[in-house]
């Protein structure tokens, strides 16, 4: 599922980029509309601290419902569970609102996330923060931009004067683990930041606000399209044991920091927390 494998139609790969793009927009004008209606009201999903709202879900339907109205035979993996099994070769994955806790508490820091994968390798992606009318996008071997221009991630080659985002579980065990990691590396670095969104994470990555992201635990819909645009933007994206990120681990930086940063994880045992 690597996005450095080539070989791909650009034209599709263009097609697909444009399409997850222009849904997410969409989307994120949905999300935007519905922002004043959040009720909290008992609605949790893996935790008690992991909220889900009328927004997600109502986002996610109308992501399906557009993409197969222009690509009824694709697939389709979405966090609330609007999964679809195609026969095209593409699957999009979707993350109809990620950092809903920030939507929920009117922090801007969310987003819409759309990526589309072609025979398991993903070759198109789009990430959108509504609050602030930043659209990023990337295609495989095309480059990634954000409203259009292109991006590239820092050249950052030291941990002292390195700014990493970061995030956390919804779990007490994974949190506990996670803090335990913070006390390695917060000493060594510049200072750490947690906004909220991972998909905004890798973006940050790609467009140098930000030196570097790393975080266990995700899932492919908070990753899957973040990956490729902080992959374009030249940024190193993988596990700490040099294989292709996962749900168990996604380190973004630089290629200069990145085994830097690598070494210092993997001495915390950043991978091994619960
Ligand atoms: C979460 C966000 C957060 C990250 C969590 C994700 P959600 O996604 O991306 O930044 O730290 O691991 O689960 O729940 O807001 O879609
Ligand atoms: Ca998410």
């Amino acid at each position: 599922m690597t996005p450095s494998s080539a070989g791909t139609s650009p034209s599709l790969i263009n097609d697909l980029r444009v399409l997850a793009t222009r849904i997410a927009v969409d989307a994120g004008e949905l999300i935007e509309a519905m922002r004043d209606e959040v009720d909290l009201s008992g609605m949790t999903k893996s935790s008690s601290v992991d909220v889900v709202t009328a927004a997600d879900k109502a986002s996610e339907v109308f992501i399906i419902e557009h993409i197969l109205a222009e690509r009824p035979d694709d697939g389709i993996l979405g966090e609330e569970g609007g999964d679809v099994i195609g026969t095209s070769g593409v699957r999009w994955i979707v993350d109809p609102i990620d950092g809903t806790t920030n939507y929920v508490y009117d922090i801007p820091a969310y987003s819409v996330s759309i990526a589309a994968e072609l025979d398991g390798v993903i070759v198109a992606g789009a990430v959108v923060e509504p609050k602030s009318n930043s659209v990023y996008d990337a295609g495989l071997n095309a480059g990634a931009r954000k409203n259009g221009e292109p991006l590239s991630c820092t050249p950052k080659a030291e941990l002292e004067t390195a700014l990493i985002a970061t995030g956390f579980g919804y779990t007490a065990d994974r949190r506990a683990g996670q803090a335990a990691v913070l006390t390695t590396l917060l000493p060594q670095v510049r200072d750490i930041r947690r906004f909220g969104s991972a998909a905004l994470d890798l973006c940050a990555v790609a467009d140098g606000r930000v030196d570097a992201y790393y975080e266990k635990g995700l899932n492919l819909w908070d990753l899957a399209a973040g990956w490729l645009i902080a992959a374009e933007a030249g940024a190193t994206v993988a596990d700490l044991r040099g294989g292709d990120p996962s749900p168990e681990f996604v380190l973004a930086s630089g290629p200069d920091l990145f085994g830097l940063l690598r070494d210092l994880l993997d001495g915390a045992k950043a991978d091994q927390v619960p």
